[in-house]
């Protein structure tokens, strides 16, 4: 993406670029961006919420943890049929799909839908850390064979960095994961690619720019927005509860820092999270943020305030796909600035959901 003249109110020679008038920039042309980290959940809401990303990005990759986890490559390969079954017509969208990994996960499998093209990657969630993680691993040394495997083959590991310990603090638990298992980890397997996901802490952003290339993360449009007093505004706010929750205020600033910053080891991730209203309104709200119908007018925001248009396609559509070695999009979209209001509410195919922004303006437009 490049800067065109000032005065220049058409594409830029490459077909992508800023639009600029005299003032400001009004229009942000670039290749279609892609989501590294979204639940698409299953059934009826399934087909309420993939057209939202499959609007906005080329392709995602879609996390496992359903009730009943996507462990195996026919599991993987169903879930993607079902997916693709609810893209809207006329959208050009490709869910990659994960293998969720349980103590008790056979290399051998995970190698076989590597090399059947199913999955993309796979996901390591530390036993009860959020959602649907119940099947989750409990030792990191129980899935050692795995991982092995995945070094080997090149299969990137996606990490939910949190350790599971309730002594230790909430606002803690990715501080003390990167110590305890992070970092030992990509000590012992340093050609292992290593995701760590939606993160949400100083420490993770220069653990993550610290480290050799085959580390990267993604971050969310919650953590570079919101600090953890947005839950508390005024009284208990569940739809800013997600995991990991957010951190201070200091934290925030990291993160808008590192997302900004060009640097090829951080790229877009919305973990967007759906969860009927109702389940996170609740005596035990769930975690997770719905952030998907205006993922890009919400990240955008950032950048604009943080005055790095110039980083956004970087962010954005470039540098994820280059971790995971694919091809970036070919299409372009453009999001023009203009007042859009998101709406209380959102009916995701009979069930109702709040989305992130609810009932607030934003100053970007996606016109596709
Ligand atoms: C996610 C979910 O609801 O599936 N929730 C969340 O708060 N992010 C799980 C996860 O990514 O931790
Ligand atoms: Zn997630």
């Amino acid at each position: 993406m490049a800067f065109g003249p000032l005065w220049d109110d058409k594409l830029s020679m490459d077909g992508y670029g800023v639009f600029m008038t005299s003032d400001s920039i009004t229009r942000l042309t670039f290749r279609r961006p892609d989501d590294w980290h979204v639940h698409l959940r299953d059934g009826a809401v399934l087909t309420g919420v993939v057209p939202y990303t499959a609007r906005q990005f080329g392709r995602a990759i879609v996390m496992p943890n359903l009730p009943d986890p996507i462990s195996t490559v026919d599991a993987a390969r169903a879930y993607r049929d079902r997916i693709v079954a609810a893209v809207p017509e006329g959208l050009n969208f490709t869910p990659l799909m994960t293998a969720y990994l349980t103590d008790g996960t056979d290399p051998d499998e995970v190698a076989r839908g590597a090399a059947e093209g199913v999955f993309t990657a796979a996901k390591l969630y530390p036993a009860h850390a959020t959602t649907g993680s119940a099947h989750g691993v409990t030792e990191v040394a129980n899935i050692r064979s795995v991982l092995e495997r995945m070094e080997v083959i090149g299969l990137p590991l996606l990490v939910h960095g949190e350790v599971t310990d309730t002594g230790v603090d909430i606002f803690d638990r990715e501080a003390v994961f990167i110590e305890q298992v992070l970092a030992p980890l990509v000590r012992d397997l340093p050609g292992l690619k290593v995701v760590f996901e939606h993160i949400t802490t100083a420490e993770a952003a220069a653990f993550v720019t610290g480290s050799g290339p085959n580390v990267a993360a993604t971050i969310t449009p919650q953590h570079l927005h919101i600090n953890r007093n947005a839950m508390f505004a005024g009284g208990i706010r569940p739809h800013m509860y997600c995991l990991p929750v957010a951190k201070r205020e200091k934290h925030r600033q990291a993160l808008r820092k590192a997302a900004t910053s060009g640097s090829p080891k951080f790229f877009l991730g919305t973990d967007s999270a759906p969860h009927a209203v109702g389940a996170k309104e609740a005596a035990c709200g769930c975690a997770g943020i719905f952030n998907a119908p205006f993922a890009l007018e919400s990240y955008v925001t950032v950048f604009e305030e943080e005055g790095a248009l110039d980083k956004f396609e970087g962010f954005a559509s470039l540098h994820g796909s280059a971790f995971y070695g694919l091809p970036v999009n070919e299409a372009t979209v453009t999001l023009e600035k203009n007042v859009i209001l998101v709406p209380a509410q959102i009916d995701a195919n009979g069930t109702p959901i709040v989305p992130f922004h609810a009932g607030e303006e934003l100053g970007w437009r996606y016109l596709g």
